[in-house]
């Protein structure tokens, strides 16, 4: 097979801005012939980048050319799944954008011709790929840090956004634009074994109708709490990523570097065991009792017994070398080698059942 030719609906932030850059990592497998929108410069910019690349002003045009291999879905979200099942139905490959239905309704219309078409279906949540959550699950995964009481994962900013994605009637809100993409490595953090959900979620500076800030707390059968805020309305935004473990933490500071702080278990004496006598501490040992002092009392109330601490800054590098950039390499491999693709249709599906519990706890 030679290059898998793509037809693009919805030349926008997602479509020109990210699938655009991509795509041009893999020039032997893939080319632009078809680019479809409702704005006729997008299409026609689409033209001059890509010379061949047609304007398909309309969507059934494009998806039945027979110059066309894989479709990919990227206008706004109340159109992905009509726009998905069309495409299967046309016989095409489709690449659908998160998220792959408002609701578990549509994600069943979108199930039903996945399971009519098998191995047609691409569903993008490209933040699995992504380094840091990669990188940090191979290091919970190695045990260093023991047990994982708890992890948060955070997508913070202030913004007075007004564009469809703020508005239900377009199906916008943070819960369906940076929801499935956190909600997924929530998922996989759990091993898709939820035992509790517990979800808010309000408006806060966006000025359309939907949700702008979003906390649901995820507690796992494996014991972890998985907290997840996305929010367009937090001034002072916290880290992207924090993991506690029973031996230490993570912090991920960038988008692609973490630092990590565990104990060296080898170089740290044995755990006292707990008794009710009084703790064998000097009075002197409280310094000036007169003032706080909170290096005293550092000292009386802190760990019996030394802690030795490895502290680390990291650069995110999987072992399994994934990128967030990763999405098209799978399409290809899937495509023309018949590799699974690595985000199975049930995942995608989980994510969808997981945000419309989210809207109905926060009702
Ligand atoms: N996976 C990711 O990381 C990621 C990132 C951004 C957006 N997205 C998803 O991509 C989708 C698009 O988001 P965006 O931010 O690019 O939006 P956008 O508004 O920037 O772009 C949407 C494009 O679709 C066009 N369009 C509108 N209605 C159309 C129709 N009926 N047929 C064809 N084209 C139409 C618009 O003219 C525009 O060019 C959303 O569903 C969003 O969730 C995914």
């Amino acid at each position: 097979m030679g290059k898998i030719r793509i037809g693009l609906c919805g030349i926008g932030r997602a479509g020109w801005g990210m699938h655009l850059g991509e795509v041009a990592l893999y020039p032997d497998d893939f080319e632009f012939k078809g680019a479809c929108d409702t704005v006729p410069e997008r299409m026609e910019a689409m033209g001059k980048r890509f010379p061949g690349c047609k304007a398909y002003p309309n969507y059934e045009d494009m998806i039945n050319s027979p110059e066309i291999d894989l479709v990919v879905v990227a206008p706004p979200s109340k159109f992905h799944v009509e726009y998905a099942v069309k495409a299967l139905d046309a016989g095409k490959y489709v690449l659908i954008e998160k998220p792959i239905g408002l609701n578990v309704a549509e994600a069943k219309i979108l199930a039903e011709a996945n399971k009519k078409y098998p191995g047609k279906l691409f569903c993008r949540h490209n933040r699995r790929f992504e380094e840091h959550f990669q990188y940090v699950k191979e290091i919970i995964d190695s045990g260093v840090l023991g047990r994982i009481h708890e992890i948060k994962l955070c997508h913070h900013s202030y913004s007075r956004r007004n564009d469809w994605q703020t508005l239900t009637s377009c199906g916008g809100g943070q819960l369906n634009n940076w929801g499935p993409h956190l909600i997924d490595q929530a998922l996989q953090y759990l091993n898709y074994e939820v035992e509790s959900l517990w979800a808010d979620l309000q408006l806060v500076a966006a000025t359309g109708d939907a949700e702008d800030h979003i906390k649901a707390v995820f507690r796992g059968k494996n014991g972890t709490v998985v907290d997840i805020e996305i929010s367009g309305g937090v001034a002072y935004g916290m880290p992207i990523c924090t993991v506690y473990g029973q031996y230490g933490s993570i912090q991920v500071i960038e988008e692609k570097k973490l630092k990590i702080k565990r104990l060296d278990l080898e170089k740290c004496s044995a755990p006292v065991p707990a008794t009710e006598a009084v703790p064998p501490i000097k009075l002197g040992d409280y310094g000036d009792a007169t003032k706080r002092d909170a290096k005293a009392d550092r000292a009386v109330f802190d760990n019996v017994g030394g802690l030795v601490w490895i502290e680390e800054t990291l650069d995110c590098t999987p072992a399994n070398g994934a990128t967030l950039n990763d999405t098209y390499k799978h399409i290809a491999a899937a495509i023309k080698k018949g590799v699974p693709f690595p985000i199975k249709f049930e995942e995608a599906f989980a994510v969808v059942e997981y945000t419309e519990k989210i809207r109905e706890l926060a009702k």
